[in-house]
């Protein structure tokens, strides 16, 4: 079955593109945690797939039996290199595409990719048209509230969907806030009230409880750095917003009923024994697709996450951030853990 935005059921759980962190180890582990997460890949250039590099070819192997569905986001700003990249991910089997109009990074930015697009809608528009005339998979746009405030938000969202996005998903913050301050949904909100396309909300999500506050009148939640180290909370958040949805059926939900009665899964913290299983096939898969020296290199700032909290010996915690290989790590876990 194609995967389609507007039959894909409610509410949407979806895993935020993380570039350096949402790639094909991390997405295969965090499905056998949280089936019904819906997956965004890093973001992938337009330019470097245009061109065929290798490297960035890479990036976009995944596994079609269990990271489903599949979203692949890219970024970039010529509508051509658009279209010739979003062929070779339609061709590749990705479920559809993103395009990136909300990095704030410096480099992205003067490049007039990411959250730069927000200050060209012409040229966003010509993007995702470019796009939608490459694919028969459907496209959409993560962005961010505005440049520097968020009026322009659903002028730019309705220019985007007459353009041929699908869905969108907004960061509820703008490009002058960065990460900085705390994310506001309420344009969000006005958004969804405004377009009929899927809107996913995002921004400063860390408890299944969160999910549930914010969900509001969204077809979803998009959550990013509480799954790193944390990827159980996505299962919770699974949970709690069907248990919600179910249980408040077309109505307009009281959250903080529903968050009192509903804990996400039994509302009981995932114990370091449970967790070790998880991070050591999380290592193992990063060895499989990347090989030992950079899959166990690259997992180093997860492996951080993952025991962030974790009171154990400081010795051995310096050891599984100096690992260099699989067993180095298997060995590390086990003394952390028997103590
Ligand atoms: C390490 C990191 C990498 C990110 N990479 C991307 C990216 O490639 N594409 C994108 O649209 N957003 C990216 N973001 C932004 C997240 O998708 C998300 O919008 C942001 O972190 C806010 O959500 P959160 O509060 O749940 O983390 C990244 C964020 C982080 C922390």
């Amino acid at each position: 079955m194609p995967f389609i935005w507007t039959t894909t059921p409610r509410p949407i759980v979806a895993l935020a593109p993380m570039a350096g962190v949402t790639d094909a180890p991390f997405r295969r582990m965090l499905k056998g945690i949280a089936p019904d997460v819906l997956l965004y890949s890093e973001f992938v250039s337009t330019n470097a797939l245009s061109f065929g590099s290798r490297k960035t070819m890479a990036m976009l192997a995944f596994d079609p039996e269990v990271e489903r569905p599949l979203i692949v986001q890219v970024f970039g700003a010529d509508p051509k290199k658009f279209l010739e990249a979003c062929r070779i991910i339609g061709q590749l089997g990705a479920d559809g595409i993103d395009i990136n109009m909300g990095c704030p990074a410096g480099k992205i930015i003067s490049s007039c990719y990411g959250a730069a697009l927000i200050q060209k809608p012409e040229l966003a528009a010509e993007l995702v048209a470019s796009a939608v005339r490459a694919v028969s998979i459907p496209v959409s746009v993560k962005t961010r509230l505005g440049w520097d405030c968020a009026e322009t938000l659903i002028p730019f969202c309705k220019r985007l969907i007459e353009a041929g996005a699908s869905a969108l998903a907004v960061h509820g913050r703008t490009y002058r806030d960065k990460f900085s301050g705390k994310a506001d949904w309420e344009p969000i909100y006005a958004l969804k009230r405004e377009v009929g396309v899927s809107v996913i909300g995002n921004g400063d999500i860390v408890s299944a409880e969160d999910a549930v506050l914010k969900i509001g009148n969204l077809d979803g939640v998009m959550v990013g750095r509480a799954a790193i180290g944390n990827p159980w909370l996505m299962r919770d958040i699974c949970y709690a917003l069907r248990v919600t949805r179910s249980s408040f059926p077309g109505k307009t939900r009281n959250p903080e009923r529903a968050t009192r009665n509903e804990r996400g899964q039994d509302g009981r913290a995932v114990s370091f024994a449970e967790k070790i299983p998880i991070i050591l096939e999380h290592c193992e898969l990063a060895v499989r697709l990347k090989g030992e020296r950079r899959g166990i290199l690259e997992m180093r700032k997860h492996l951080a996450h993952y025991i962030r909290g974790f009171d154990g010996a400081k010795e051995l915690r310096v050891r599984l951030m100096k690992a260099e290989r699989l067993e180095e790590v298997k060995g590390v876990l086990e003394k952390l853990f028997n103590g």
